[in-house]
């Protein structure tokens, strides 16, 4: 089992820096749909927690809120890219303006499933918003319309992000190394 160090990770995306980034994203996603009416963010879980509470309460448009959770098949590894659906959104997004929100794209696999499935319901429209881009792990290409952050190879923490299931509620972007 992994452990987490008791020192707080050092900072690499500090909280105003997101506050400033967040705000900034809110302001131009509520441009662009302001005439489209409402949409639907739709919040990866379980990392988007945090960001998607932040971002959603910033806009200005009409908006509702799904989730959907998804995983790794557990005994795949890391590059192959297998994703599961553990938890599909509950309301109907038939006709509905999509954005789906996420608090990082590695490889890019997920976010590609995700479209692919939520294109299935038929909706009017999908975009993805992300806070962080580890644009070096890309394997696969996709889109990202709303971007908070690009970042380096470094293994991140906070604000939704885990290791191991720790440090999601801290409140800035840290860097941890994991331990073997
Ligand atoms: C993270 C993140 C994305 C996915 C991105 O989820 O929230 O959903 O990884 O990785 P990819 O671009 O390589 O596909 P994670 O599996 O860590 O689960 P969590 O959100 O529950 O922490």
């Amino acid at each position: 089992m992994p452990t987490v160090s008791d020192t707080l990770p050092p900072v690499l995306i500090s909280e105003a820096d997101i506050a400033g980034r967040v705000a900034e994203l809110a302001e131009q996603i509520s441009r662009d749909y302001k005439d489209k009416g409402d949409i639907v963010l739709v919040g990866v879980l379980k990392g988007a927690f945090i960001f998607l509470a932040d971002l959603s309460r910033r806009l200005t448009i009409p908006r509702t809120i799904e989730f959907i959770a998804v995983s790794s098949y557990p005994d795949s590894d890391v590059s192959s890219g297998a994703v599961r659906l553990v938890m599909d959104v509950r309301g109907n997004i038939e006709d509905r303006h999509v954005l789906i929100v996420e608090d990082i794209v590695d490889t890019g696999h997920t976010l590609v499933y995700l479209k692919e499935l939520l294109e299935s319901h038929h909706p009017a429209s999908i975009r993805t918003c992300a806070l962080v881009h580890k644009a070096e792990h890309a394997e696969v290409d996709v889109e990202i319309d709303y971007l908070g952050f690009g970042i380096g190879d470094e293994w991140v923490v906070g604000y939704g992000l885990d290791y191991a299931e720790h440090e999601r509620t801290l409140p800035y972007i840290g860097t941890i190394t994991p331990e073997d």
